[in-house]
C-alpha cells in the first residue's frame, strides 16, 4: 500500500527501528526495492534522486511506483531525493510524492532555514512531508551524489533548524559518506545523541552504503529513522552486469532476461539492508 512517508517514519521512530530508503530510477529497481520489502515484511521507501530527472521522465516515474505501491504488502513512500530546485519539488508533489527532500546544506544557515522554510509551506499545504539536511555530507568513493564539505550538524543548530523551518525529518551530518569510505569510517554517535536531545523530529542518515552494521544499530538506537542506500545497490548491479558481458553472446541473450538477471542480483542486498534497519538492540 501507497502510505505516507511522515507515518512510516513515525512508526518507526515508535519503535525504535529504521527503514530503508532505497535510490531507484527504474522499473526493475522500484520492483527490487518493493520485493525486499515484502519479502522481510517491513516497510520500505522508493528515493528518485533531482539528479535523475534529465533522464527519467519524472511523472512516468511516479505513475510506475505508485501502481506498484498499491499492489505492495507492506507500506511504501515515494520520496524525491536531494532536491535542490523548487521546479522539481512542484512537479514530484503534483504526482503523487508523499515527501521530498530540499538539500539547502550548501547554503548558510539563515539561507538554509529561509529556503526550507518556504517549501516546508508549499509542501504542507499539499499534505506532503519534507526533509532537509544541515551540516553536509561528503562524497566518498564511486558516489553519484554531489559533492558535500563534510561539515558536521551542529546540535544547537539543528535545533533551531527544526523549530523555525517546521521540516518533518532531519538529515544530520554524524560522518557518514555518500559512497564507500576509502579509510575507516570516523562516525561521531555522540554528536548523533546530542542532535536527538535536541530535536523531536525522525533522523535521517545519509552516505548508507559501506556503513558497518554495528555503526547503524547504535545510530538506530540514537533516532536514526530512515537509511539512504544507493551506491552498494548500484555496484552489485554493474559488477553483474560487466561480469555477464564479459561473457555473454548478443544474439542468445535477450534484454528482458538481463533485467531480470540484475533485479535478482540487487534483491539480497536490499533485504539485507532492510533486515539490518528492522533489527532491535537486544537488552
Ligand atoms: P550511499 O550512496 O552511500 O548509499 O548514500 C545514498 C544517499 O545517502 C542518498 O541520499
Amino acid at each position: 500500500m501507497l502510505l505516507s512517508t511522515k507515518d512510516i517514519l513515525l512508526a518507526a521512530q515508535q519503535e525504535k527501528k529504521a527503514v530503508a530508503a532505497f535510490n531507484v530510477f527504474n522499473l526493475e529497481t522500484v520492483q527490487a526495492a518493493v520485493r525486499a520489502a515484502e519479502e522481510e515484511d517491513r516497510p520500505v521507501i522508493i528515493a528518485l534522486g533531482e539528479r535523475y530527472l534529465p533522464t527519467v521522465d519524472l511523472e512516468g516515474f511516479a505513475a510506475l511506483a505508485i501502481a506498484i505501491a498499491r499492489k505492495a504488502t507492506v507500506p511504501v513512500a515515494l520520496h524525491l531525493d536531494h532536491a535542490y530546485e523548487k521546479e522539481s519539488i512542484v512537479r514530484a508533489i503534483r504526482c503523487g510524492f508523499t515527501s521530498v527532500m530540499y538539500d539547502g546544506s550548501k547554503y548558510e544557515l539563515e539561507e538554509n532555514i529561509a529556503r526550507t522554510k518556504e517549501i516546508v509551506e508549499l509542501a504542507h499545504m499539499a499534505g506532503v512531508s519534507v526533509e532537509a539536511e544541515i551540516g553536509s555530507v561528503s562524497r566518498g568513493a564511486y558516489s553519484d551524489e554531489e559533492e558535500g564539505e563534510g561539515r558536521l550538524t551542529d546540535p544547537a543548530d539543528a535545533k533551531r533548524f527544526v523549530e523555525e523551518t517546521g521540516v518533518d525529518f532531519l538529515a544530520a551530518a554524524i560522518g557518514t559518506v555518500h559512497g564507500m569510505y576509502t579509510g575507516e569510517p570516523k562516525i561521531d554517535l555522540e554528536l548523533l545523541r546530542n542532535i536527538q536531545a535536541s530535536v523531536q523530529v525522525p533522523l535521517v542518515l545519509h552516505g548508507g552504503s559501506g556503513t558497518p552494521d554495528m555503526i547503524i544499530a547504535q545510530a538506530i538506537e540514537s533516532g536514526i529513522c530512515k537509511v539512504n542506500i544507493n551506491t552498494e545497490v548500484s555496484l552489485a548491479a554493474v559488477s553483474h552486469l560487466i561480469q555477464f558481458a564479459s561473457t555473454a553472446e548478443p544474439q542468445r541473450a535477450h534484454l528482458s532476461t538481463i533485467m531480470a538477471d540484475m533485479q535478482g542480483t540487487i534483491l539480497p542486498v536490499m533485504k539485507k539492508f532492510v533486515k539490518l534497519l528492522a533489527q532491535q538492540k537486544q537488552a
